[in-house]
């Protein structure tokens, strides 16, 4: 945890205290409450949480921890998550209420109502079938943020057909890599979305990568953007053809609490990314219950808004499935916070009375960069509670959100999970906290954290260490798609009996958790998870690089931006930087991967820091990229190396 140091000593000065608004406190959906009931019986705290949601066969065993580390929740249970999700509310008379309010970035809509998307879902679900996908058959999404991608979603959870989305950022590789791990027979994607004021292509890509995906029988095409597309005869459909023929009836059927769900593909420390496996009853009781107590949702009054992208598992959980599950009314909004004006997000909340907002800190810091005037001009007394989540949450980042958005006065809640913990495991309950800011506080009800020391210890109140979770819970990944030992080995290894997370933590005098980011070799770039070997691997996958180390750097806007050390082929290796070598380096990089792990820089260097065992010293790279000081230098086999790497870069590095 280098550099930790300077963060954790800013972090203890941080004094202020915000009790929650008395208002909130007294209508608050859980407090101390939920604390001592799940303190008092964990398991019938969860069953509560459970029996908030719709089963056709109750479960026998709340949670089964036999097989540990492989989990089994809600045994014997049986439900359907769309039914809970749509069918049950329509039934219940909330038919009327809207579901989406949706905001196409030209400035199209389109409202959503919940008996419309119940339609909606039951026609894909009868399309799908009509594809031949069956219950346990894997479906891939490449698409916008559109209504579409929460109906093929919602219609692939309704036949028990697991889905993998993959964020419309990635590139055809990545597309293909995911395909061709879980197996993916159907496609569903869109000719393209619009994003930065222009329609931007998505088909191409997924032609691309089914050039060697031949497995791929059909793909279902969403027309979103009216834009040119190739067409394979035999195995694209439009979505406006084949959905649209449906009838609107489809009967659900009921899966074992442990079917799966989904997979969401999430970067680790190797090249490879990891399919994390998200099953039914337990995936959907966590999610549900965590939104309901953590944004304090009011179905009948709230406009709830994650501005998160559906790719990523905070859409997943508090987009579609979370907020659906409690029948709230949503804004789903499809393109980005500067278009056609920095005031946009602002402009939304106001338009439709958003009062609870979720996004992450580098979208806070960017609109601080862009100043407190632009949400100064919109009416954004409709807000009542922010959430952040993606990465720690700085102190003055909290503060200008809760002054600049929340005009002072509404609560933060910065959540901690992962892709892996499946819904928030660290959080305030914003009606019984006092909230410091830039901290997590503590586990949440029937969620059991601690920060330990190298020898998997408690550290003590004060100090610092690494943060696992030593229990499980029922939205945890079951395992990694194909890979038990991987599972094993990543997550269960480190700290024997507890789930290690990846992450730094620090415990303050009270015992309240501050979150530092990584200890790992993955960097978080605007709250995007990437490895740093899997953009080290696709560096020297370029004909001129032999070799390649990357580190994540501390940026004021993104969190870390990702810093590229390479060494080049034959003579090449001590050659001045090149410009235009440098450029083209940063655009294989983003074809390899996507544009998000477009390096902000690369430095061309002679050698690479390594240790005796051949380890690249990262953290000694991260000291040239952060224009620190060396640390100790001592293991290096050779400390003459962070001289020439010194001395041979630009003034500017
Ligand atoms: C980081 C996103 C500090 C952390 C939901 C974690 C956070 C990784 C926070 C998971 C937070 C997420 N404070 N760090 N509130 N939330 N992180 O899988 O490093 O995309 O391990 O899930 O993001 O990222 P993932």
């Amino acid at each position: 945890m280098d550099g930790d140091g300077e963060t954790l000593a800013n972090l203890l000065r941080e004094e202020r205290r915000f009790p929650p608004p008395p208002e909130m406190a007294a209508a608050a959906n859980a407090g101390e409450d939920a604390f001592r009931a799940a303190d008092a019986d964990g398991d019938a705290f969860w069953a509560a949480a459970a029996a908030r949601l719709e089963w056709a066969e109750p479960w026998t065993q709340v949670r089964d921890w036999s097989r540990a580390p492989f989990a089994r929740w809600f045994t014997g249970g049986r439900l359907n998550v769309a039914a809970n999700c749509l069918d049950r509310h329509v039934r219940d008379g909330r038919g009327d209420r809207v579901a989406f309010h949706w905001e196409g970035e030209p400035g199209d809509t389109r409202t959503l109502t919940y008996a419309d998307l119940k339609d909606e879902v039951c026609r894909a679900a009868n399309a799908l079938l009509e594809l031949g996908v069956r219950a346990g058959d894997r479906v891939a999404l490449y698409m916008p943020m559109i209504p579409e991608t929460v109906v093929a979603m919602l219609a692939c959870a309704r036949i028990g057909a697991p889905h993998t989305v993959v964020f419309g950022g990635f590139s055809a590789e990545a597309l293909r890599g995911r395909i061709l791990d879980c197996d993916a027979r159907v496609v569903v994607t869109a000719d393209g979305g619009y994003r930065k004021g222009a329609a931007s292509a998505l088909k191409p890509a997924v032609d691309e990568a089914l050039e060697q995906c031949p497995d791929v029988r059909s793909v279902l095409v969403v027309r979103r953007t009216g834009q040119d597309v190739g067409w394979t005869d035999g195995r694209d459909v439009w979505w406006h053809d084949l959905v649209g023929a449906q009838p609107a009836e489809h009967e659900p059927e009921a899966f074992d609490a442990e079917h799966p769900l989904y997979i969401m593909y999430t970067s680790g420390t190797t090249a490879r990314p990891k399919g994390i496996l998200h099953t039914t009853g337990g995936y959907l009781t966590q999610v549900a219950w965590s939104h309901w107590a953590v944004f304090d949702i009011k179905p009948e009054q709230d406009v709830y808004w994650t501005a998160a992208d559906i790719g990523w598992v905070t859409g997943h959980s508090y987009i579609v499935y979370g907020p659906l599950a409690n029948g709230v009314t949503s804004v789903l909004y499809e393109g980005t916070p500067d278009t056609p004006h920095q005031g946009r997000w602002w402009e939304i909340v106001q338009k439709y009375g958003v009062t609870i907002l979720y996004c992450a800190p580098t979208a806070i810091r960017t609109f601080m960069k862009w100043g407190e005037e632009i949400p100064g001009r919109f009416d954004l007394s409709s807000l009542r509670l922010l959430g952040s989540v993606g990465e720690p949450i700085n102190p003055e980042a909290w503060m200008w959100y809760r002054h600049a958005i929340g005009s002072d006065r509404c609560p933060v809640v910065d959540t901690w999970w992962q892709t892996e913990t499946g819904a928030h495991m660290i959080s305030p309950l914003p009606g019984a906290a006092t909230l410091k800011p830039g901290s997590a506080l503590r586990a949440l009800p029937g969620i059991r954290a601690e920060v330990v020391d190298d020898t998997g210890k408690p550290v003590p109140n004060g100090s610092g260490g690494y943060l696992v979770l030593t229990e499980p819970w029922p939205s945890m990944l079951r395992t990694i798609w194909g890979d038990e030992q991987r599972y094993i080995d990543t997550y269960w290894s480190r700290f024997p009996g507890y789930y290690f997370a990846g992450d730094g933590a620090k415990k303050d005098e009270d015992g309240d958790i501050w979150l530092l980011g990584r200890v790992d070799d993955v960097m978080n770039v605007s709250g995007h998870r990437i490895s740093t070997t899997e953009v080290e691997s696709a560096l020297v996958s370029h004909p001129r690089v032999a070799e390649a180390a990357v580190v994540g750097a501390a940026d004021a806007t993104t969190g870390q931006g990702i810093v590229a050390f390479v060494i080049l082929r034959g003579d090449g290796g001590g050659d001045t930087p090149d410009g235009e070598l440098a450029a083209k380096l940063r655009a294989h990089v983003a074809k390899e991967i996507g544009p998000i792990a477009r390096p902000r820089q690369i430095l061309v260097v002679g050698e690479l820091p390594k240790t005796r065992s051949g380890k690249i010293m990262r953290r000694l790279l991260r000291d040239i990229a952060e224009n620190r000081p060396l640390g100790d230098v001592t293991t290096l086999t050779d400390s003459s190396v962070m001289d020439a790497i010194r001395d041979g870069l630009p003034a500017a590095a």
